[in-house]
């Protein structure tokens, strides 16, 4: 026990390790200098989901477009002048339908196509959702607030480090004759993982 706890008190904090990897990037002249704050800009600003809202809502009203989204996800982001790390090789776009619903997940860690849906949300990195949603997604849906009729087919889809996914959802029959930007509003994060309806 006194060695446990040892070991545990060697622990370097965030801060140490942190420091430790600047200094270790300094020692052969790379600058870590402005890279965070590059980071946490992109991830506010530049990987919204905004712009899965904008692919959903453009296929919703152009169906030569969805024609291409659904043949090539990844070209067909680029298009609207979107991108995708290069290691996000596919972009897997599922369309919900009437009788089948899909939802996303990553059973080995927190994949994402984060460029266009945003980064995941950390119940998405939970070992709770990530182990349960494959085998009890009806329940685990509906514990999340989505009660699908039992005539819903579900279909869960695992990422993986080359293959990536999102949800085009069902467009909501309320919203004929909506402009594109409008419908763009109302698509979220949620809807295009697969774990709500709009
Ligand atoms: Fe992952």
């Amino acid at each position: 026990m006194a060695e446990f706890m040892h070991v545990r008190a060697s622990v370097a904090s965030v801060e140490q390790r942190t420091a430790a990897i600047e200094a270790a990037f300094d020692a052969r002249g790379l600058k870590t200098e402005g890279a965070l704050e590059q980071l946490e800009h992109a991830a506010d600003e530049v990987w919204v989901p905004r712009n899965g809202a904008r692919v959903v809502a453009r296929a919703w009203t152009d169906a030569a477009y969805k024609r291409r989204l659904l043949a090539n996800g990844r070209d067909a982001v680029l298009e609207l002048g979107l991108t995708m790390p290069k290691h996000h090789r596919h972009l897997v776009v599922l369309e919900d339908t009437p009788a089948v619903h899909n939802v996303i997940c990553c059973t080995l860690c927190s994949c994402t196509a984060f460029t266009i849906i945003g980064l995941p949300p950390d119940w998405y990195k939970d070992l709770e959702y990530r182990s349960r949603i494959v085998r009890q997604s009806r329940t685990v849906l509906r514990e999340m607030g989505l009660d699908l009729p039992p005539e819903v087919e579900i279909r869960v889809w695992d990422t993986t480090a080359d293959t990536r996914y999102m949800v085009l959802p069902l467009r909501p029959a309320h919203t004929e004759g909506w402009s594109e930007a409008q419908l763009a509003d109302i698509v979220t994060k949620e809807s295009m993982i697969g774990v709500a309806r709009l």
